[in-house]
């Protein structure tokens, strides 16, 4: 699932039609409870998941999957040079790193000449709008070119969750400097059949603004 939509790689293919998946190496970046990783290896794939987050990667361990779980930095990846065919993301690691180049010039130093990278992240323009699903969540609220994170601090004023913006030609940028040519940049539309709410996402919101961008790139 690439995002509070519901579009899943089963209806987008954005990583390869599904003949193509077998017996790929592919790096899910930012995995969590490895549910790309698990889809994954059910097409015949060799999923790594990788999570900075010891707990997250002890819940894909209790949920399962034969493919390997490992705890690291996206941005400095334990892996050789060339070791995989293809990467994604969704929604992990990217938003939550000030420097996003440095995950991006790993992904590309891991992926194999054509290799893919696919990944997901707040459409850059609901920064603008308060995080809420009704009609207050439809009012401009901060200005889309304020990069200043957004952080929430514990009692001893520790950042516990962390934000970064970058606008939507940032992320270009971004992807560009890293070395990847940007083929794609996908912005789901909000299906009629995805009633659900959940935090800012909402069928209210998301049939007048994007919610998700899915950018698509190729390392040459
Ligand atoms: C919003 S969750 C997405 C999880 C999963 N991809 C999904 O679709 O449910 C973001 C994940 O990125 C991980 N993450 C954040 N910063 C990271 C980093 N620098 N390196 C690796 N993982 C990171 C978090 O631990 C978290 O599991």
């Amino acid at each position: 699932m690439w995002g509070p939509e519901g579009l899943d790689e089963v209806e987008a293919e954005l990583l390869g039609r599904p003949e193509e998946l077998k017996g790929k190496d592919v790096l899910e970046i930012g995995a969590g409870a490895a549910q790309c990783a698990r889809w994954l290896a059910g097409q015949g794939a060799r999923p790594v998941a990788l999570d900075l987050s010891h707990r997250q990667l002890q819940h894909a361990l209790r949920i399962g999957g034969s493919f390997p779980l490992v705890c690291a930095d996206a941005s400095a990846l334990p892996f050789a040079d060339a070791s995989f065919d293809l990467a994604c993301s969704a929604y992990g690691a990217l938003p939550f790193v000030a420097d996003p180049r440095l995950v991006l010039r790993e992904v590309r130093r891991v992926l194999r000449p054509g290799g893919r990278f696919v990944f997901s992240v707040t459409h850059p323009i609901r920064w603008a709008f308060p995080d809420e699903p009704g009609p207050e969540g439809l009012s401009v609220s901060a200005s889309y070119f304020d990069r200043t994170p957004y952080v929430e601090q514990d009692d001893e004023g520790r950042a516990v969750y962390v934000e970064h913006h970058r606008t939507l030609g940032d992320r270009v940028r971004d992807v560009v400097a890293a070395g990847f040519r940007l083929v794609d940049l996908v912005e789901p539309e909000w299906p009629a059949w995805n009633t659900a709410e959940w935090g800012g996402w909402s069928p209210l919101r998301g049939s007048l603004i994007p919610g998700t961008a899915i950018f698509v790139c190729e390392r040459d």
